[in-house]
């Protein structure tokens, strides 16, 4: 992709070209030579002219009234920061972005200014002002892109930003625009970008990274830096040593895999400057994410424990979790505790108290069991019975708590996870309490065989990166038409859009059209990703 003033080339792949590169994803063997000089040859160029944006007509559109069931249990999944604070945070954005400009853009936060559980924002000219004006810090964020990209030619993208904003400020035609995003959350993050891309991120690189999440309208992002030292806090208070909590924790570079259950110890030991230098860059990353009205998701506990479990615990009752990715047993089958065992329970409510006790907490966790690994038994019964657990050790220290569950096993695992195991786990917490997020929407969907996860929330997520490699494909029909065909579903429970790349700093292109998806009224013209000014005047 080449970006320069106010022009973007962007290779549409064919339908052909496309299935070509989604092999090589999965060969994972490719450079990406290889699989540009192949695109070259049957690549569709198209070229946008974002500068021109402002001469369009302007385009009535009627929103889609949303047939998308409200849940009562996430009413209090919202931000707690003021207006006054988040003004403040969304106007320091812009003087991040745009710089000596900043001056010439006015910010404002209105809670109340579009509809509940929607974000909305408003965009005018005013003199030689452009006046923003959001429910959120995000909600602003997004409509200074908005207006950036679509009638400035800007674009600020991870690998680089072209900020070169006319003088004066093009004006937005009277009256002005005011958007409304189509679903309540718009989650980021996977919970292995923290090590194919963030491992090494100091607090300028998230500074960055949290100004690129709001720009694209995030609300919901993970934020899983520092919890080893919550682990180490409540491991060492039950009275583990320093060494038998280290030989649980990986090295930095594979703390996703420990952190899942997959392996411990590949890459360690941890140190400990590094466990109490990401527990500062996580206070920084929260305050950052909170005072913008994001609400970051959490850790939780998920029954992975140290194998020196059983020294201070001897009637604990572990079992070993199967192998993950062929590592040998210095490494591989962690202990998994048994959901009935008090011990869960106990554990997982120390993990939660010293979190809150730390973070404070926004009621969002993340918890996956069985992420890549197969359960002991696919009773119905079983899994049922691991949901419920896991539901209570969390609840039990915070009763407010809502569930945020990985859909990968359903969609990796297909010969296991059936409907009735499906089912048994997504109905065994109340309803809404649980938030599945649909990771690889794009490729396979299961929210449509599974009736909309049996009532349970979810989040159509767009996967699109495995392991941070630079491959140029993406499935843009299916990211073009697949979140509206998600909330138009029967009985759709679908709350929000996400995007859960393994690794960033690659295909920036996909990630734009995706992000619009936030705001866009319906699927656009693909082959020329027609940036339409949705003008609703107010
Ligand atoms: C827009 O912002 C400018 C600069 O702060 C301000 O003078 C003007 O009153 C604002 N317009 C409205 C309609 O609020
Ligand atoms: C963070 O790292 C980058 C290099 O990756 C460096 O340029 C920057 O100065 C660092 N920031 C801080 C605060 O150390
Ligand atoms: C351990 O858990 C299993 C279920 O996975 C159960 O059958 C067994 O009775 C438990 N053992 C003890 C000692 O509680
Ligand atoms: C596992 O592999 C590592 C090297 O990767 C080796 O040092 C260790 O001895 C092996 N452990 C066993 C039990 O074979
Ligand atoms: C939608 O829900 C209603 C009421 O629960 C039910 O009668 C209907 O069959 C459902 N439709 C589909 C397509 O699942």
């Amino acid at each position: 992709m080449r970006v320069n003033t106010g022009r973007v080339d962007i290779f549409i792949l064919s339908e052909h070209v496309f299935k070509f590169c989604e092999n090589l994803q999965y060969s994972r063997l490719f450079e990406l030579s290889a699989v540009t000089s192949t695109i070259k040859d049957c690549r569709l160029s198209v070229s946008l002219f974002l500068a021109n944006m402002c001469l369009l007509p302007l385009l009535w559109f009627i929103q889609i009234i949303s047939a998308v069931q409200d849940f009562p249990a996430l009413d209090h999944i919202r931000t707690r920061t003021s207006a006054s604070t988040q003004t403040h945070a969304s106007q320091a954005l812009i003087g991040r972005i745009v710089g000596k400009r900043a001056n010439e853009f006015t910010a404002h936060v209105q809670p109340d200014l579009g509809p509940k559980d929607r974000d909305t924002f408003k965009i005018w000219s005013s003199g030689s002002y452009v006046n923003i004006t959001g429910t959120t810090g995000v909600a602003v964020a997004m409509g200074l892109y908005y207006y950036l990209t679509n009638h400035c030619g800007c674009q600020y993208t991870w690998a680089g930003q072209q900020m070169n904003i006319p003088s004066p400020l093009p004006k937005v035609p009277a009256p002005g625009i005011k958007v409304t995003t189509n679903d309540r959350f718009r989650y980021y993050q996977n919970v292995c970008t923290v090590d194919y891309s963030f491992v090494w991120y100091n607090w300028t690189d998230w500074q960055q990274q949290l100004d690129w999440m709001a720009l694209h309208g995030i609300n919901m992002p993970l934020a899983f830096t520092g919890q080893e030292a919550i682990f180490q806090q409540v491991y060492m208070e039950m009275g583990l040593t320093m060494k038998e909590v280290q030989d649980h924790f990986a090295g930095p570079a594979f703390l996703a895999w420990s952190r899942m259950g997959n392996m411990h110890g590949w890459g360690g030991p941890l140190p400990q400057s590094w466990i109490n230098q990401q527990l500062v860059l996580q206070h920084k990353i929260l305050d950052r994410a909170r005072e913008l009205g994001m609400i970051p998701v959490l850790p939780g506990f998920a029954g992975h424990v140290p194998s020196a479990i059983t020294r201070i615990f001897p009637n604990a009752n572990v079992s070993h979790l199967p192998d993950w990715g062929h590592f040998n047993s210095s490494f591989c089958c962690n202990l998994l505790l048994d959901f009935s065992d008090p011990l869960f329970k106990r554990i997982g409510h120390e993990v939660v108290k010293e979190m809150l006790n730390e973070f404070g907490t926004d009621h969002v966790y993340n918890i996956d069991t069985f992420n890549e690994m197969l359960p002991k038994s696919s009773s119905p019964t079983y899994l049922a019975q691991s949901a419920k657990t896991v539901f209570e050790a969390l609840t039990s220290a915070d009763q407010q708590a809502v569930w945020l569950m990985q859909g990968w096993i359903f969609e990796n695992s297909v010969d296991f996870w059936k409907s009735p195991q499906i089912k048994a786990v997504v109905t065994a917490v109340p309803k809404g309490r649980m938030i599945i997020l649909e990771l690889f929407a794009e490729n396979r969907p299961v929210y449509r065989h599974t009736e909309s996860y049996f009532g349970q929330p979810f989040i159509w997520s767009m996967l699109h990166n495995f392991g941070g490699t630079l491959e140029l494909y993406g499935s843009f029909d299916s990211i073009n038409t697949g979140p509206a065909a998600g909330r138009n579903f029967p009985n759709s429970t679908m709350i929000g859009i996400g995007m859960a790349p393994e690794g960033i700093n690659q295909n920036e292109v996909i990630y734009e059209f995706m992000a619009e998806n936030a705001w866009v009224p319906q699927p656009r013209g693909v082959s020329q990703w027609e940036l339409i000014d949705k003008t609703l005047i107010f």
